[in-house]
């Protein structure tokens, strides 16, 4: 499939915008400064906090944000357990009073941070995918 383009620059804090990529539903997400700050406390309570799959992420967005613009994470919202779409849940505390904001896979419910890093303890085994993507001029993102 051809590279698909996002103009971001609209885009506020804790909004996405959907896209599809080769079939596949794409979320750009541009996260608030304080879903970036929670992002290092969680660390503990993740399965591979360190996003250490390599099939998960190309390895410009294997670090902390999953990302390479850190305000702009974009993701394949298919759960790694058996392929539900989550939900987006970006507000803390919208889940249970603990939830500081992510994704919640409702079928079985895995759950994941504002990186797509998978919790433990939950079925889904790996972090949800990154797909290639760069970032290029005017709030340009392009996947693929
Ligand atoms: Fe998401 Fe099972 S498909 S938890």
């Amino acid at each position: 499939g051809a590279p698909v383009e996002v103009d971001t620059s609209t885009l506020q804090p804790g909004q996405k915008i959907n896209l599809t990529w080769r079939g596949q539903p794409v979320w750009v997400i541009r996260r608030s400064e304080a879903a970036l700050e929670t992002l290092p406390e969680l660390n503990d309570r993740l399965r591979d906090p360190d996003s250490t799959v390599a099939s998960q992420q190309p390895s410009y967005a294997q670090n902390l944000y999953r990302s390479v613009d850190p305000e702009f994470l974009v993701l394949v919202p298919i759960c790694t357990h058996l392929g539900c779409i989550p939900s987006y849940m970006p507000q803390p505390g919208s889940l249970d009073t603990n939830w500081p904001g992510g994704l919640f896979c409702p079928c079985h419910g895995s759950r994941f941070d504002m990186a797509g890093r998978v919790y433990s303890g939950v079925p889904a085994p790996t972090n949800l995918v990154v797909p290639p993507y760069r970032v290029a001029d005017d709030g340009l993102i392009v996947v693929g």
